[in-house]
C-alpha cells in the first residue's frame, strides 16, 4: 500500500537524486515532478524550494509541506497555502556543517588579510602585513539557529573572540551570547567581522540598516550568508565604497541574480558567490523527510515544523 503522493519542485535541486534518496527510505511513496501533476487534488506531500505563487492551488488533500532548505520565507504568508498544513524545514547537521565551512572560509579569508594578498599578487607586489592571532579579532554572528549556532561554535574553535546574537537567550560553548533588540547596536559596534545568519521575517527585514552598518568599526568585514533583504544593500555598497566597511563576502542579495551592472560586481573588496553557502543534501536529509511523511500518514504531528506567525 502506498503512503501517498509527493510532488517535487525546485529550479536548483536534482529531481532524480531526491527521488532515489526518498525511495530508499519509503519505497511505497509515489513521487512526481511538478511538471507531471495530473490532478492537484491527488497530492499529499510537497517537497519544494521556492514554488511559484499559485503552486498549491487546488491541492485540497495536502498534508505536509517540506521546505527544501532552511529559510522558509518563500512559503510563509503566501495566499495559496491550504489552511493548517504544517510546513517543515530541513534540519540536517550536514547542511549546518556545509554552512559552517563557508562561514569559516569567509571569516578566515578576512582575518588573514587574503584579499589584500590577492590584490598585491595581481600587481606583482610582495606586500607584508603581520598576522593577528585569532583571539584578537571579534567576530559577531547575528542569528544562532541551527546553522548560526554551528558556525559560531566552529569559529570559537578556531580561536576567534565570538559574540553571538539572537532573539531569545542561547548558550554555546566558548561563545558570548547576547539577545534582544536592546543589545544589537552595541553588538554590531564590536564586530571586526560581522556574519549575518538571521532568517528574513517582518521583524528582521532591513534589520542591518544604514545606521547600524555605520556602527561597525572602521575597516570591518561584512559577511551575509542569510538573505539580502536583511541588509540595506545601497548603504552597504556606499560604505564599502567609502572604506568605512573594509571588505565583504556576499552570498545573498536583495535581488537574485545580482543584476548586471550592480556596483558590487566590480568592487575589488567584495567577494560574490551565487547563493550556495549551504544546500539541502539528499543523502543526509531524505531520512528525516521520510520519517515526517510516515508520521503524517499515521496521523501523528510532523517534526521540525516552523512557526508561520514567527516566520521561521
Ligand atoms: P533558524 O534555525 O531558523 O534560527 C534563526 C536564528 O535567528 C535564531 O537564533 C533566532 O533567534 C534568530 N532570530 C530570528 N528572528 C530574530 C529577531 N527578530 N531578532 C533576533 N534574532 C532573531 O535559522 P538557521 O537554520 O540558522 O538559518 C538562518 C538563515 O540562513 C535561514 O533562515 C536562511 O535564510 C539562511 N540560509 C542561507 C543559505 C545560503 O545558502 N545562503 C543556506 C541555508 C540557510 P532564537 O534563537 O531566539 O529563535
Ligand atoms: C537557502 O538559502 C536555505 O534557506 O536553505
Amino acid at each position: 500500500m502506498t503512503v501517498g503522493t509527493l510532488v517535487f519542485y525546485s529550479d536548483f535541486d536534482d529531481f532524480g537524486v531526491w527521488k532515489e534518496a526518498l525511495l530508499a527510505h519509503l519505497p511505497s511513496l509515489k513521487i512526481l515532478h511538478s511538471h507531471d501533476i495530473g490532478d492537484p487534488a491527488e497530492i499529499d506531500y510537497a517537497l519544494v524550494w521556492k514554488p511559484p505563487e499559485g503552486f498549491f492551488d487546488r491541492m485540497t488533500k495536502l498534508r505536509l509541506i517540506v521546505n527544501l532548505g532552511a529559510g522558509v520565507d518563500s512559503l510563509v504568508g503566501r495566499g495559496d497555502l491550504p489552511p493548517g498544513v504544517p510546513i517543515t524545514r530541513i534540519t540536517d547537521p550536514q547542511m549546518a556543517r556545509m554552512m559552517a565551512g563557508y562561514v569559516l572560509f569567509a571569516v578566515l579569508r578576512h582575518a588573514r588579510d587574503i584579499p589584500l594578498f590577492e590584490q598585491a599578487q595581481r600587481s606583482g607586489q610582495w606586500v607584508y602585513r603581520h598576522p593577528r592571532s585569532p583571539e584578537e579579532t571579534c567576530v559577531v554572528v547575528l542569528g544562532l539557529g541551527q546553522l548560526g549556532a554551528k558556525a559560531a561554535y566552529e569559529l570559537q574553535r578556531q580561536g576567534f573572540n565570538v559574540v553571538g546574537w539572537s532573539r531569545s537567550p542561547r548558550q554555546i560553548e566558548g561563545v558570548e551570547c547576547l539577545s534582544g533588540m536592546e543589545t544589537l547596536d552595541d553588538v554590531i559596534g564590536r564586530a571586526e567581522i560581522l556574519v549575518v545568519m538571521l532568517p528574513i521575517t517582518p521583524e528582521t527585514h532591513r534589520i542591518v540598516h544604514r545606521e547600524r552598518l555605520q556602527k561597525l568599526p572602521r575597516g570591518a568585514a561584512f559577511i551575509n550568508v542569510a538573505r539580502g533583504a536583511l541588509v540595506d544593500q545601497t548603504a552597504l555598497t556606499e560604505l564599502l565604497q567609502s572604506g568605512h566597511i573594509g571588505a565583504a563576502t556576499l552570498d545573498v542579495f536583495e535581488k537574485e541574480p545580482l543584476p548586471a551592472g550592480d556596483p558590487l560586481w566590480a568592487m575589488p573588496n567584495v567577494l560574490i558567490t551565487p547563493h550556495l553557502a549551504s544546500v539541502a543534501i539528499p543523502s543526509s536529509s531524505a531520512a528525516q523527510i521520510a520519517k515526517n511523511i510516515r508520521r503524517v500518514s499515521a496521523g501523528e504531528a510532523a517534526e521540525n515544523v516552523i512557526d508561520p506567525a514567527r516566520g521561521y
